[in-house]
């Protein structure tokens, strides 16, 4: 195992860089674990990079085809499209709310470049020898005629003999099932018994990449406990895998050949090239020229970061490196940056999985009806985010770190500097030359480089919680040093004292904003408002100077207002 992978991304001035975030199915909406796992993340991370100045394009968009979108279809009595064009919108009204902003949010199934690209890929290969017709088993329904994917298939577990097992997984004992281990097998499509018939794929060898993917791994920018499960992989071998499947849902196999009609890609293989087809819509719209994507994917002056959550990692870290290897012409990412799951304990609950099936889950949309606001959730979502392990969302934690650490520590700091500075100096920022800065003062002013910096390094090696967690360290030391300078004691006996200590935490505050616009961009803009600081003109570096004495300063603002205890957490089933 070698251990020489690069640790922090490198970043400048003008620098481009395509971030991604994993492409959601588009058959339901979206939840936190959703938020926590790639888009939040994906979000600070490409707010970070605007900040320092490098020129970022944020891709993202929904995950149409497949067999989820056709079962959750076939329950809600609608097509296919009609599904993923209904969840495609509530994804884009979800991230709205919490301020995620992609460049854009596309959806592989109306993305007009989805399937040209998606095709062209797979004949590359194909014509390369990489695609290798091959034949298999699978369960057929009679009745209607159709190859049955194996969630459309029930039956009895040879291993454990529970009935009523879908085609893929024993959910009783765990062993995988396949056409010789279901037994009895009914299609849930006709209720009638399905058959075990022969039908040809195209089938990709992923193990004559295992050397480019090795290369790959040893260089990019990966979590050290991603890398550690893809080396793992590495151990049980690489496996060929069907890249084509029987339904009619996807993008039609390209191939002139008689037994590739009525077949489409596998899903697996045209998400990820949805990144791709994605950039070339955004780049329809924004340079009027598709082909400008070649910019963002060809280019050595441009860095790819895919974000995903770690049932994705798979698909990413071996696979899509495979896809890209064996076409050739578009870079392979720079990074891959996974987190884990995210389970959730209500109270009186015992912790367990994100689930809709069983209710247990905060979606999005119905967070933002309780009123704190998409800070709240965006805070509260990177101090347990879970970059290592997985971690636990707690409701009621959020609420009382929503008071505690939001509204008492960051929400105090900012209204009483503002009050104590209308009272005792007005509307601006004094003037204080430099005689009357004491030791403690200059200490103070100090800690702001320091904390740039360590924040800069931690968002530069993806490590937010921690950076996050500094910037409040930040905003409590800033409340210690309001208090033991006591500006309102001083007031009353040398107010030059109050004004160095006002303009130093002024500064300070401004300073926070500015470190705080990657993570809550609302309340970063708001609390930057009072200064009359537009965010659009803002850059990172703004967050290592004083600000300008006499300029303005607003009227204290409430950032984060108590939230009656009538308005309940979310719960289960709710
Ligand atoms: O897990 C999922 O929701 C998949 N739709 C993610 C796809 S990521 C990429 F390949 F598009
Ligand atoms: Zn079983």
């Amino acid at each position: 195992m070698t251990t020489s992978n690069q640790t922090r991304v490198n970043v400048s001035k003008g620098k481009k860089f395509l971030i991604t975030a994993g492409l959601p199915y588009s058959n339901g909406r979206l939840h936190v674990g959703h938020i926590a796992g790639a888009y939040l993340p994906a979000d600070i991370f490409s707010r970070y990079l605007r900040l320092s100045g490098a020129d970022v394009r944020a891709i993202c968009g929904s995950d149409d085809y497949g067999v989820a979108i056709m079962v959750t279809a076939d329950k809600e009595g609608k097509t296919p499209a009609e599904i993923a064009e209904y969840y495609n919108q509530s994804h884009k009204n979800a991230l709205a709310g919490l301020n995620i902003d992609f460049d854009i949010y596309s959806a592989t199934s109306r993305n007009p470049y989805h399937k040209p690209t998606t095709q062209e890929f797979f004949l590359t290969l194909s014509n390369k020898g990489y695609l290798k017709k091959g034949s298999t088993n699978q369960f057929y329904d009679p009745m209607k005629e159709m190859f049955l994917p194996d969630r459309y298939v029930k039956g009895r577990c040879q291993y454990c003999n529970s009935l009523d097992q879908n085609g893929d997984q024993c959910e009783h004992c765990g062993n995988l099932l396949d056409t010789n281990t279901l037994l009895d097998p009914v299609s849930t499509v006709s209720n009638s018994p399905a058959l075990v018939k022969s039908t040809a794929h195209w089938f990709f060898d992923l193990s004559i990449f295992e050397q480019n993917i090795r290369s790959w791994l040893d260089t990019a920018l990966i979590r050290p406990n991603t890398k550690s499960y893809v080396e793992g992989l590495f151990s049980t071998g690489l496996v060929t895998r069907a890249m084509t499947r029987d339904i009619n849902w996807g993008i039609p196999v390209p191939l002139e050949d008689p037994d590739a009609q009525n077949k489409v890609i596998y899903v697996w293989f045209d998400a990820p090239i949805g990144y791709i087809s994605n950039t070339k819509e955004l780049c329809s719209i924004q340079d009027s020229n598709p082909d400008t994507y070649t910019d963002w994917w060809k280019s050595s002056n441009c860095e790819i970061y895919h974000f995903i959550g770690e049932d994705n990692t798979i698909f990413h870290s071996i696979i899509w490196i495979a896809m890209l290897s064996a076409e050739g012409s578009f870079n392979l990412p720079n990074g891959v940056i996974v987190n884990s799951f995210l389970n959730i304990k209500f109270p009186t609950h015992d912790v367990e999985k994100i689930s809709k099936s069983r209710g247990s889950a905060i979606w999005i949309d119905e967070f933002l009806l309780l009123g704190y606001g998409p800070d709240a959730l965006r805070y509260y979502l990177t101090a347990i985010s879970p970059e290592q392990t997985r971690s636990i969302y707690k409701p009621d934690d959020l609420i009382t770190r929503y008071h505690s650490e939001l509204g008492n520590a960051l929400g105090n700091l900012v209204s009483r500097t503002l009050s104590m500075t209308q009272k005792y100096i007005g509307s601006y920022v004094p003037d204080i030359g430099d005689s009357y800065a004491n030791e403690q003062d200059l200490i103070f002013s100090q800690l702001t480089k320091k904390i740039h910096q360590e924040v800069t390094e931690l968002i530069e090696s993806f490590c937010f919680r921690q950076a996050q967690d500094r910037i409040f360290e930040f905003v409590r030391e800033c409340n210690k040093y309001l208090d033991n300078k006591a500006p309102w004691k001083t007031a009353k006996s040398d107010i030059s004292i109050t004004q160095v200590t006002l303009f130093y935490c002024l500064s300070a505050i401004k300073n926070i904003a500015v470190l705080l616009l990657p993570f809550l961009p609302t309340t970063a803009e708001k609390i930057l408002a009072q200064f009359q600081i537009d965010s659009k003109t803002v850059c990172w570096k703004d967050a290592l100077t004083d600000l300008s004495p006499l300029s303005y300063v607003g009227e204290p603002i409430i950032l984060f207002p108590r939230i009656e205890e009538k308005v309940e957490p979310l719960g289960p089933n709710k």
